[in-house]
């Protein structure tokens, strides 16, 4: 098998699934993409050229200004907004996408010096909680990892890039020769990374990105005191019917990215705020905006049939039937809904082999099971 494919972005296309899913990596190269991201992150501060052009340790005010813009960029669901003709290509319903993750290093000493002056939040050296977004300042190297290593109802492949050009060094360290064998999380320790073998050997210029299944095992690019390094991820998630809040509360439809006025209600929801009351009409149906609104107000039996038509999701049709007290028939509407939508889940194809992990597994059909328990 072929482990790693080199393609351009408008070749991109569902039919690359299958190679995913087969364990192959594939490196989209010189992608417009990146560099539209890039210009957004040093929109108000053109010193930052220097950083990314020369990697040159930027001033701490410069620094301050970048984490800003990242915040911003990501609480507004601006990655996943740059990224979604590339998703377009290989659409297919339902789809979830997260905001991105920023992965910014700098050396030790500068970390020491921003961690000493006060400009920065508490959030940019430590994330709140581990589902929360990622600390803006990477502590140190990820753990050697799988993002899911458990029986699953998923499917999710992750686009991984820098914001400037790297060496073979510099880049995640993918192992594909071991894609789904039983090997499960462990420390980031020089012995237990050579104890997997070599990873996959490639490097990636600025515009190029490496598109991977999450059941690969990977972890961080190298590290050491002098390291300055700015790079993203961004994952898609398909055929989730689940619920990805025990991993990643900031994954939405994509539905909600493609629809700017969705975006920004989501953007609200995501940070705790509420959506407007009244819904815009360039606003297209989404589940989590309407749950979030029936919060605030009941809304009508017609609106609650409405919305078991039109969502194809168990897991939102049981949030619904959790969140919103109803009739017993809109009740039993839902949930043959729900069966019928999950029936669908071509489970052989979409869970992932049972790792000797038997941590929490999280399935469709079980939170439909609990949910006809209760309300019986
Ligand atoms: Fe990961």
């Amino acid at each position: 098998m072929k482990k790693i494919m080199e393609i351009k972005e408008n070749e991109f296309s569902i039919n690359h699934i299958k190679n995913l899913s087969e364990g192959t990596l594939i490196i989209i190269r010189n992608s417009p993409t990146p560099h539209k991201l890039r210009n957004e992150l040093k929109k108000k501060n053109k010193n930052l050229n220097d950083f990314y052009l020369k990697k040159k340790k930027p001033s701490t005010k410069d620094i301050k200004t970048l984490t800003n813009r990242i915040k911003s960029l990501r609480d507004n669901y601006e990655i996943p907004y740059l990224f979604k003709e590339i998703i377009e290509k290989i659409h297919f319903k339902p789809i979830k996408i997260d905001n991105g993750i920023s992965r910014l290093v700098f050396d030790s000493k500068t970390l020491s010096n921003i961690e000493e002056c006060d400009f920065f939040e508490k959030e940019d050296f430590k994330r709140r909680s581990p589902d929360s977004n990622t600390e803006t300042f990477m502590p140190g190297n990820a753990n050697i990892h799988r993002d899911f290593n458990r029986p699953h109802d998923h499917l999710q492949i992750n686009f991984w890039f820098p914001m400037h050009d790297t060496s073979d060094e510099e880049v995640l360290r993918i192992w594909p020769d071991l894609y789904k064998e039983n090997i499960l999380d462990m420390t980031n320790s020089e012995e237990n990374i050579d104890s997997l073998g070599v990873p996959a050997q490639y490097q990636l210029n600025f515009g190029d990105i490496i598109v991977f299944h999450s059941e690969h095992i990977h972890t961080s690019p190298k590290r050491n005191s002098e390291t300055t390094r700015h790079t993203y991820e961004l994952r898609v998630a398909y055929d989730c019917y689940d619920d990805n809040n025990h991993y990643r509360s900031n994954f939405t439809d994509f539905k909600n990215i493609k629809n700017e006025k969705n975006r920004i209600q989501i953007s609200k929801i995501k940070k705790g705020l509420s959506p407007s009351k009244k819904k815009s009409k360039k606003e297209t149906f989404s589940e989590e905006i309407f749950l979030s609104r029936s919060q605030f107000s009941k809304p009508s039996n017609a609106k609650i049939k409405d919305f078991i038509n039109r969502t194809n999701s168990p897991y939102f049709l049981m949030k619904m039937v959790e969140k919103i007290k109803t009739s017993k028939d809109l009740i039993e509407l839902a949930i043959k809904k729900a069966e019928k939508e999950k029936n669908k889940i071509p489970e052989e194809k979409y869970l992932p082999v049972n790792y000797k992990n038997r941590r929490t597994q999280i399935k469709a059909s079980e939170s439909i099971e609990r949910i006809k328990r209760e309300k019986n």
